[in-house]
């Protein structure tokens, strides 16, 4: 039988395990969907058996585990986090039930009280609600530093400090973090530090997923996922995924076991088998999108700034090409936009009303990874825990739709409620506009 590893990681994710002893491959196209809450122990030595050995395996090795309840460990999920650690490139993947609980999970399995988190300023508004209202609480500190000034993070760095924290891309600003940079930096003060006290990198890579950026590679200890975004892809699955060294398996697992925010298993199965094969495909697809309409953008005079990775005038056009870079070894600007209304002529509000109101391709609607187009206002959305709403920046999740399309759904939506200047000078709202109505039919 031909080795699955010669084979490139878009053709390994249609076709998914080659073998396993979890399920029958050899008659299966499509993995299984298990739907068990327990499993037949036979003999309570099998049942012991089970429990001693829950953690261990890391990757399918070919010897059937002992499942014992699904909390625990289950095939569907099971499968879908070998794929997940593949395709990271990692050594062992743990599965939640929600980007949040990968994230806490991820890092609640590690932190002692007392410890500290260096975490970049901007985060996704429920990370930096748990940074600030739930770990002052828990005893963990958090401070807040902007990760590429690399002296005011080694300025940060103390005894306490267990993890460096953020997003790349970052949600929504698009900013890129130099992954790089602070491996070298977290190396330089490990050297001193006893294992279980190294600083550790978490990145949360769901912006870029591992078709656009393969943060282990660059130097990150630990990877997370939203899988509710562009890894489950379609806009039917809420998930969330850790992927880490095998040495933090053991104390994931019992963490995920006994706060118990499992993935399910139907939702790993819908992962497995329509996200991750169409996640390159989609990608590509988004992505050729997301050019013309970062474009565009820019060129109207009612935005005043716009960030798109695959833009000339992306202010980190370097950092951009080493680390966002796809399977094929080509840039991989991802599918979201970033751009900043012009006050003068334009309200924010009134703007994404507008396209709640008229737009066919463009929805208006947290999240993000969608085969649908979203559009919201982080300010006072996704990023309201900031406690600085009516901001004029709005965040774009590019799907599958027709460029021209969703180019015109923005143009009408702008044009209709763009300030115009009247007589005296002052500006007004320009939803003024006669609407003509349609012409008759011909008979
Ligand atoms: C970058 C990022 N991380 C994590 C999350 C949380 O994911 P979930 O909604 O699956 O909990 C989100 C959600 O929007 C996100 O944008």
């Amino acid at each position: 039988m031909a080795n699955r590893s010669n084979y490139k990681v878009t053709t390994r994710l249609v076709h998914g395990p080659q073998h396993s002893a979890k399920w029958d491959f050899s008659h299966h196209v499509t993995p299984p969907l298990s739907s068990s809450t327990t499993y037949r122990l036979d003999s309570a030595k099998r049942g012991a058996r089970g429990f001693t050995e829950f953690g261990r395996l890391v990757r399918d090795v070919g010897e059937p585990p002992v499942y014992i309840y699904d909390r625990l460990d289950e095939p569907t999920r099971s499968i879908l986090e070998g794929e997940l650690a593949d395709v990271e490139g990692g050594e062992a993947c743990v599965t939640f039930a929600s980007g949040m609980a990968a994230i806490s999970g991820a890092l609640g399995s590690v932190l002692v009280q007392g410890d500290e988190v260096i975490a970049h300023p901007t985060l996704y508004g429920c990370t930096h609600s748990l940074f600030e209202n739930w770990y002052p609480k828990l005893g963990f500190g958090v401070k807040r530093v902007q990760l590429n000034d690399l002296q005011a993070v080694r300025a940060a760095i103390t005894e306490k400090t267990r993890a460096i924290y953020f997003e790349s891309p970052v949600n929504p600003t698009l900013e890129l973090i130099d992954i790089g940079a602070l491996r070298k930096l977290a190396d330089e003060v490990n050297a001193k530090r006893k294992a279980e006290r190294k600083v550790l990198i978490f990145i949360d890579n769901t912006f870029a997923t591992p078709f656009g950026q393969r943060a282990l590679s660059l130097g990150a200890d630990v990877v997370l996922h939203s899988l509710t975004k562009n890894l489950g892809g379609f806009g039917t699955e809420v998930g969330g995924a850790v992927i880490c060294p095998r040495w933090m398996l053991a104390s994931l697992l019992l963490y995920r076991k006994d706060f118990g925010a499992i993935l399910s298993s139907k939702s790993a199965w819908a992962i497995l088998v329509y996200g991750l094969p169409t996640l390159a495909l989609r990608l590509k697809r988004q992505q050729h999108t997301a050019k013309k309409v970062a474009t565009w953008l820019e060129k109207q005079e009612c935005v005043q700034r716009v960030v798109y990775p695959g833009l000339p005038s992306f202010p980190q056009k370097e950092l951009a090409e080493k680390q966002l870079i796809d399977w094929d070894g080509d840039l991989a600007p991802g599918s979201m936009i970033f751009f900043e209304l012009n006050s003068a002529k334009i309200d924010a509000e009134q703007f994404v009303d507008e396209i709640a109101r008229s737009a066919y391709s463009v929805t208006l609607a947290v999240s993000l990874g969608h085969t649908k187009t979203l559009i919201e206002l982080p300010s006072s959305m996704t990023h309201s825990s900031y406690g600085k709403p009516g901001g004029m920046a709005v965040r774009l999740s590019i799907g599958l739709e027709s460029p021209t399309d969703i180019i015109e759904d923005l143009k009408s939506a702008m044009n209709t409620v763009t300030k115009t200047s009247t007589k005296n000078g002052a500006r007004k709202n320009g939803a003024t506009k006669t609407v003509k109505p349609p012409k008759p039919a011909k008979a």
